[in-house]
């Protein structure tokens, strides 16, 4: 198949109705979208990413009242977040509504719901008409796309159309919250902070190791985010040993930098986070065997940014 890019968020929303898959951008990473209420177009976003069937996808909505669409009521924990964090970077779960087709929600009776903030995606999504699940536009296991270019690298001939955005803002995925549980449970940490959680709800649980959180979130157990190259992870850069297959990133800048094919000094841990996905990609591009990178500390994006770096270096 043919994949074609526009820069005309009708065009592409167009093609979707027809019922064919679509790559957006959004302002944590590039989605790959379908019509919710085509079972056989979503069920191809599916094979079109390697994605594990078990795995659910979060729908996407240009408004909050679409909510009652997909999801059969919304918590007042929900509604809480809602009012601080849409339009936003913040996945709630709730309980799915039974007209949603099951393979959305990989046959779980909750839906992942996100109203997006980038001003693409909401005319994209206002001209589509219709509920749009969507999960990281990239092959299954490797890094998230955080531009067109990664996207077609993945999956040129695969999908229908790719909808062309600039470099996505945040560059790690929305921070999924479940809103079934009392008090709400983090499900995985992402562009919004635990911190900016906690203030506008009082409480919420982190699940303290990684077996608890993706007891119920099925994508967290499967292998993410990771370059063909090995990551290795580090805390102080001198850890990096030189070679010329070798590659740091990280905060802090590392003794030798010379010693090593490639050096990338983030000025911030926002910096860092709007990189990590780009750097995997250039590195396997330029054939790096291994990618040292510096862990952060593990507060507000850090918490992110450090499972993403875990993640990618768990073999
Ligand atoms: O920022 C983002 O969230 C991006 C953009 C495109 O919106 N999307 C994204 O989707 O990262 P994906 O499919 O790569 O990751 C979705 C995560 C997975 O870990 C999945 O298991 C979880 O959300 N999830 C979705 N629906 C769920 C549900 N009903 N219950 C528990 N976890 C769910
Ligand atoms: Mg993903």
């Amino acid at each position: 198949m043919a994949t074609t890019r526009t820069t005309s968020p009708t065009e592409a929303a167009d093609r979707l109705r027809r019922g064919e898959l679509v790559a957006f951008p959004t302002e944590t990473v590039y989605g790959l979208g379908a019509d919710a209420f085509q079972p056989d177009a979503v069920r191809r976003i599916f094979e079109a990413k390697g994605r594990p069937a078990d795995n659910p996808l979060i729908v996407h909505l240009r408004r909050r009242d679409q909510i009652g669409q997909v999801a059969a009521c919304v918590p007042s924990v929900a509604q809480h977040l809602l009012d601080a964090f849409a339009p936003g970077p913040l996945t709630l779960i709730l309980p799915k509504h039974e007209d949603l087709p099951s393979v959305v929600t990989a046959g779980l009776e909750t839906v992942g719901v996100r109203v997006p903030r980038l001003p693409l995606t909401q005319s994209f999504l206002e001209a589509c008409d219709t509920p749009v699940p969507a999960p990281s536009a990239n092959r299954s296991g490797r890094p998230s796309p955080t531009s067109w270019e990664a996207v077609e690298h993945d999956l040129a001939g695969r999908i229908d159309c790719i909808l062309q955005g600039g470099r996505t803002d945040a560059g790690v995925e929305s921070t999924v919250v479940d809103c079934t549980t009392d008090p709400a449970t983090v499900l995985r940490p992402g562009a919004v902070s635990v911190e900016s959680l906690r203030r506008a709800l009082g409480a919420v649980q982190v699940p303290s190791s990684d077996a608890d959180g993706s007891a119920r979130s099925p994508g967290t157990r499967h292998r993410h985010y990771a370059p063909s190259a090995q990551v290795r992870l580090v805390e102080d850069p001198s850890e990096a040993v030189s070679g010329d297959r070798h590659a740091y990133v990280g905060l802090d800048v590392p003794p030798h930098p010379d010693a090593l094919e490639a050096v990338y000094v983030e000025e911030s841990v926002k910096a860092y986070a709007h990189d990590l996905f780009h750097i995997f990609r250039t590195c396997d591009e330029n054939e790096v065997e291994v990618i040292y990178a510096q862990t952060v500390p593990p507060n507000g994006l850090g918490r992110a940014l450090n499972d993403r770096l875990r993640r990618a270096a768990a073999r």
